[in-house]
């Protein structure tokens, strides 16, 4: 049998831990001020960042295929292929793509999954997919080099890396021609 004392030594230490416990969680509880937990704490960390001044970074716009100069759409051809892209015809670009496949692989309607990627406005993506290189180049490495650069989300090497012998120069113009005129108006 238990003494009475101990009963009572025994109440107040659950009674202490108890308190304990509330004291603890309400440590715990967060402070609106503190910056880590605020909602401000975007504000406050570009405040912190810039020294006291707070900068906004404008959002980048995607470049559309319209608001190029006609220079910069076809800068950083080789000449031999400036020259067929010149004399191109986009018309030609159904039968060559049906003859090579290209549209088993390729859709005009954004909203079908395909193994590679919509060519609805692919011009307009073709002008952002690398900074500093113009739409008309980006389409045709994408057709002659696949690997030179791969649309993230889409495997490599599933597009074959031999467009570049067997389709003749003026081919290969016809259809960078015809990529080059899905865009937004
Ligand atoms: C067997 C499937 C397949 C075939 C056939 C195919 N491609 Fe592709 N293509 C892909 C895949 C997958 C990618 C994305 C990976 C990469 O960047 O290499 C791609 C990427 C591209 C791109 C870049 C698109 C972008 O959004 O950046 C172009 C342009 C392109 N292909 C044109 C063609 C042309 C023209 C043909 C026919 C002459 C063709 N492809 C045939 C699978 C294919």
């Amino acid at each position: 049998m238990k003494s009475p004392f101990f009963r009572g030594r025994m109440r107040i230490s659950v009674a202490l831990l108890l308190i304990g416990g509330i004291l603890l969680l309400a440590s715990c509880v967060p402070s609106a001020e503190d910056p880590i937990l605020s909602p401000r704490l975007g504000a406050v960390l570009a405040q912190i960042e810039a020294d006291g001044e707070i900068k906004i970074e404008p959002t980048a716009v995607p470049l559309r295929l319209v608001d190029l100069p006609a220079e910069q759409v076809n800068a950083g051809l080789p000449a031999d292929f400036a020259t067929a892209l010149a004399a191109a015809n986009p018309a030609n670009a159904t039968t060559i793509s049906l003859a090579n496949g290209c549209v088993g692989c390729h859709n005009m309607d954004p909203s079908v999954v395909a193994t590679g990627p919509t060519w609805y406005n692919v011009a307009d993506t073709a002008a952002n997919r690398r900074p500093g290189e113009s739409p008309a180049l980006y389409l045709y490495t994408s057709i002659v080099d696949p690997s030179a650069y791969v649309v993230p989300n889409y495997p490599d090497n599933i597009m074959l890396k031999t467009f570049g012998e067997t389709l003749s120069q003026q081919e290969l113009a016809d259809l960078v021609a015809y990529l080059l005129a899905q865009h937004t108006p």
